[in-house]
């Protein structure tokens, strides 16, 4: 017995090697962690199960036959991440660059099958060249059965992808099918095909920092949700965000002890709001003051800044947030921020979040830029997912509600399920400046009477009054006492039910 237990830790040990010192060792100098120190930070201390640790490809081309490195390229198994299941494949980059080939697919794709058979989310850590190039059709073969499964999974367990290194090919395609996608700064990148690929077929000459690296993905194509400097933070913001999401779709989402009680009143709100419409203030401040501690996991920070998304907690239950952030554009609808607050609306709608919406909206923007670019159907995108969400609903509109952007943020309308004014609150079909133009147009030459038209139109409709009259504000609320009223509300909605008409799915303007 001693001598095969000795031979099992002989290769267990070999296993781990991976590429070899060499290798790990070069990886280091890039500023890279390996596969497996990933994992140990990711995974609450000895909680990894691995799986599949001596698969070996069975390729024999190009004299493959003579490389045969026990795991293949990918780390996979389960763990727990603050007592929480989570199922993880990390890609070794140290071993073929972290190619796929038929055999690391298939460790994936077990990983992949369980994770969706017993309900809990799956993270891939992307350190790799994508499909291996020796295999053929046999690694794009492999990269069909995980693209399937991404899909399958979508809106069953949460899956989550942290590019940690050069990423090409199927390792790019296979996280734009997830959930979220989270970068490491200087160190990883993501394309379809790198450098060297585009300068052979575009003669383009670019650096994968200029191609695909944190900063354009995040702040650019918004193919990523956010970066982080190094691996090591990179992996506890993960750890931080999986706190916030349920297991599944079915679950509910978790709930965390909180010392910070659901009655308190925050003074200061009185007073967020300026007296001059038109001066900003930082949504980020009445989030932070709202929610469980402060606590705001912010998704997409770097892109679309005139609208923010992210989680946070009220009485320990996690709920997402979408609020209009007036510092930037004042905090108007463009394209991008409807692409990016529609996709986080569905997430929480999948997954049974409830959504807290805080508005403060001057319409959509206009001009030919946003027209061109198709803003009709991006702000439909948002429209849409409001209007089919089932959760919870509940809305605080701060200061501006104008036009379409009054509908669309989660508006009673599209079945909001309580929406709350502050006394600041204007809801209108637009500005009173811009209202007068096109209602009195004939008296533009007299200045004196369309500055009394605006005073008229501010009296009549520059408050929340006219819609808390028709129902559509359920109650005009005092700033300070937002996080009471908010928590109660979402309190009483706990056991909303509410169901869309059957349908294979909808079809959803992309
Ligand atoms: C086999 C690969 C590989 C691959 C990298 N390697 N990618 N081996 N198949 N796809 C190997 C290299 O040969 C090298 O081996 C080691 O990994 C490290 O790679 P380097 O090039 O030295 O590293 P770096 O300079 O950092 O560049 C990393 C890289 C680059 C940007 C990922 O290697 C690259 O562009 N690779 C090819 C990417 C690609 O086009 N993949 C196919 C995509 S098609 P040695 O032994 O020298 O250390 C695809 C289909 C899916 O994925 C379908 C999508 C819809």
């Amino acid at each position: 017995m001693k001598a095969v237990i000795e031979e099992l830790e002989k290769r267990r040990a070999n296993a781990r090697l991976g590429g070899g010192e060499k290798r790990i060792e070069a990886q280091h100098n890039r500023g890279k962690l390996t596969a497996r120190e990933r994992i140990d930070l990711l995974l609450d201390d000895g909680s990894f199960e691995e799986f599949d640790m001596f698969i070996e490809h069975r390729c024999v081309e190009f004299g493959m036959e003579k490389t045969k490195i026990s795991g293949d390229g990918v780390v996979t198994g389960w763990g727990t991440i603050n007592g929480r299941i989570v199922y993880l494949f990390a890609k070794d980059f140290t071993v073929f660059g972290g190619s796929l080939s038929e055999t690391h697919a298939r460790k994936i794709t077990k990983i992949q099958d369980m994770a969706l058979k017993n309900r809990a989310p799956i993270i891939g850590l992307f350190d790799a060249g994508g499909a291996r190039i020796q295999e053929g059709v046999d690694a794009l073969g492999g990269y069909g059965e995980v693209f399937q499964r991404n899909v399958l999974s979508s809106g069953v367990i949460p899956q989550i992808s942290v590019i940690m290194g050069p990423c090409a090919g199927g390792d790019v395609y296979s996280p734009a099918m997830t959930d979220f996608i989270f970068m490491v700064r200087d160190t990883s990148y993501m394309f379809v095909t790198g450098p060297d690929v585009v300068k052979t077929v575009t003669n383009e000459t670019v650096t994968a920092e200029e191609l695909g690296g944190a900063k354009v993905h995040t702040s650019k194509s918004s193919v990523a949700d956010r970066a982080y400097d190094n691996d090591v933070e990179a992996l506890l913001q993960i750890r931080r965000m999986m706190d916030f999401l349920p297991s599944n779709n079915t679950d509910g989402v978790p709930v965390l002890p909180t010392m910070d009680s659901a009655e308190r009143i925050e003074q200061s709100l009185d007073t967020l709001v300026p007296d001059n419409p038109n001066t900003p203030y930082n949504m980020h401040e009445l989030i932070a003051k709202i929610v469980d501690e402060g606590d705001f996991f912010e998704i997409q920070d770097a892109f679309a800044k005139n609208i923010l998304t992210g989680f946070a907690r009220m009485e320990g239950h996690t709920v997402g947030i979408i609020a209009n952030q007036p510092m930037v554009l004042a905090g108007v609808l463009d394209s991008d921020a409807s692409r990016k607050a529609a996709r986080f609306v569905r997430f929480c709608d999948c997954f049974e979040i409830p959504i807290l919406t805080l508005v403060d909206v001057p319409g959509f923007l206009p001009g030919t830029a946003q027209e061109y670019g198709g803003l009709i159907k991006h702000g439909a995108k948002l429209l849409f997912a409001y209007a089919e969400a089932t959760v919870p609903k509940v809305t605080v509109i701060t200061r501006k509600a104008y036009g379409g952007a009054y509908d669309v943020m989660s508006s009673k309308h599209i079945r909001g399920d309580v929406n709350y004014a502050w006394p600041s609150a204007e809801i209108a079909v637009m500005g009173a400046k811009g209202a007068v133009e096109i209602i009195y147009r004939s008296e533009l030459g007299d200045p004196e009477k369309i500055a009394g038209r605006i005073k008229d139109y501010e009296t009549r409709f520059a408050n929340p009054f006219v819609a808390a009259e028709r129902g559509y504000i359920d109650e005009v609320i005092l700033p300070r006492t937002t996080r009471k009223r908010v928590c109660r509300a979402f309190n009483m909605l706990r056991h909303k039910t509410l169901e869309n008409p059957w349908k294979k799915h909808d079809n959803i303007p992309l």
